[in-house]
């Protein structure tokens, strides 16, 4: 009689021997059948020769600066000529709207470790006067939007697998916020490596394991098949943002306005960059494509350059606002094609079983930890557009939970945006240099989503409330 358990065992190990991982066999050895089956199942979805070649990426000489252009963006509107533009594309993209073709995308995993949160980043209490969290505040923004053009929009959400129960239990608890269609799926894990690109072990039963990066969304996509359902029969754009910017607009007339009426396969907002040493990647272009380059890859010469005006050449920063074709995105939604983006390396210390099957934490950078980055599918677009932002309208991030892109500077900024909008509809606001009042305000999706809509609504207010610490408006 075949013993199941040895079968099991034998393929493990074999497949651990053939990919130069002989060193973690005697660790799993004498585990039982069901761990084995696990264990099994888990390396067998590694792409071991990938990750030979990530290690050798290490070595690589830097990136040659002379083939690098700089991007072109539509830019803010100036001229009589560009305003006209804009105006016209806000109408557009509203007509898009009415017709119900966007749906909404939010990278929600990770793991958030900057931030020290280790739920999911979405429960983040993060409204300045309500402290709603990210998820309710999207929410309510998408359901503004579908309020304001009658229609319906998906929101489809992306978690790391350890959420995803979690997450799911949080909607459904909120009745989805009141939005008809919400879908939560979870991202993959790569396996973490050290610099050898050996599997490290997390526990001696266990390979330490890290999500696949925002670009896994394509991957979880292709599994849950739910772009085919959703196509059927009228979402034509996806617009995607992550979940921890809290001024991302789910749904702007503007950038989809002219995402379509440039018949782009994808759009991205950008912003101008702050300063040469800024850690945010840059927009380029490089054989007649445009791509993100990561601020650790942009060769110092081009950081720096600057043109007649004093400007940074390679100053359009990447803010992870994209829209997307349904039909080029479900394209790289299938096998074969939906785990052909990049890996980038990122050095990170982990904790490890030592060969004396001891817990170690590393004080110096021991592991490389791998991950898929959704802006690599720009150069895969025979037509991308680039959509200049102002960066205290759309990007305020929350990393950290002190400091630079903090919960403290996110709260600040939301702040200055509903002032900015208060003191356009004529409301007198004590402010500081940086336009930021010395206390809290906040303005409720359900009011406004924009400047234009706060505007529309609040001129037509006849008894308008007093402006004041901890102001609230929905
Ligand atoms: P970050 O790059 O800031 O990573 O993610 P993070 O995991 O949230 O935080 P750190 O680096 O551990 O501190 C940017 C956005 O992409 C999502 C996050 O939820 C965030 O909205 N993301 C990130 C994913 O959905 N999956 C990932 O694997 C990584």
């Amino acid at each position: 009689m075949v013993n199941r358990g040895k079968v099991k065992w034998n393929a493990l190990r074999d497949l651990l021997i053939r990919n130069d991982q002989d060193h973690v066999v005697p660790f799993f050895e004498n585990l039982g059948e069901d761990r084995h089956s696990e264990l099994l199942a888990q390396l067998e979805s590694i792409d071991f020769s990938q990750l030979r070649r990530e290690v050798l990426r290490l070595r690589r000489p830097s990136c040659d600066g002379s083939r690098l252009r700089p991007a072109t963006c539509i830019p803010l509107p100036g001229t009589t000529t560009e305003k006209a533009r804009w105006k016209q594309a806000w109408v557009d993209g509203e007509t898009v709207l009415r017709r119900g073709e966007v749906a909404v995308i939010t990278v929600a995993g990770g793991q958030g470790t900057r931030l020290g949160f280790d739920r999911p980043k979405g429960f983040f209490p993060i409204t300045p006067v309500k402290g709603k969290s990210l998820f309710q505040l999207f929410a309510e923004k998408i359901r503004a939007g579908e309020c304001r053009y009658g229609c319906t929009v998906p929101w489809l959400i992306l978690t790391g697998p350890d959420h995803l129960e979690e997450t799911k239990a949080f909607f459904v608890e909120q009745k989805n916020f009141g939005l008809r269609e919400v879908y939560i799926f979870a991202q993959g894990q790569l396996p973490t490596i050290d610099m050898d690109g050996k599997l490290i072990l997390s526990a001696k039963d266990s390979v330490a394991m890290h999500p696949d990066g925002h670009g896994g969304l394509l991957c979880a996509l292709e599994k849950i098949g739910l772009l085919q359902t959703l196509r059927l029969p009228r979402i034509r754009h996806f617009s995607y943002f992550q979940v921890d910017n809290p001024l991302a607009s789910p749904l702007d007339p503007y950038f989809i306005g002219f995402h379509t009426g440039m018949e782009a396969q994808v759009s991205s907002r950008c912003v101008r960059k702050n300063f040469p040493g800024e850690k945010v990647g840059v927009f380029v272009e490089s054989e007649d494509r445009t791509r993100v380059m990561e601020y650790s890859d942009l060769p110092p010469e081009c950081a720096m350059a600057t043109d007649v005006s004093g400007r940074l050449h390679f100053g359009l920063a990447n803010v992870a606002i994209h829209l997307f074709e349904a039909n080029f995105l479900e394209h790289f939604c299938q096998a074969g094609r939906s785990n052909s983006l990049p890996l980038h390396i990122s050095l990170r210390k982990v904790p490890y079983i030592n060969a004396a099957a001891h817990l170690v934490r590393p004080v110096e950078i021991n592991a490389i930890k791998l991950e898929r980055f959704i802006f690599d599918l720009l150069p895969q677009a025979e037509c991308a557009v680039l959509l200049e932002g102002r960066r205290e309208e759309i990007f305020s991030p929350v990393k950290n939970s002190a400091g630079l892109d903090s919960v403290e500077t996110s709260k600040r900024d939301q702040t200055r945006q509903f002032a900015d909008w208060l003191a356009r509809g004529k409301v007198d606001l004590i402010r500081d240099a940086g336009g930021t009042p010395p206390f809290f305000l906040e303005i409720a999706p359900s009011f406004a989503v924009s400047c234009e809509e706060f505007l529309e609504k609040w001129m037509q207010l006849e008894k308008k409330p007093a402006v004041g610490a901890n102001f609230y408006l929905e």
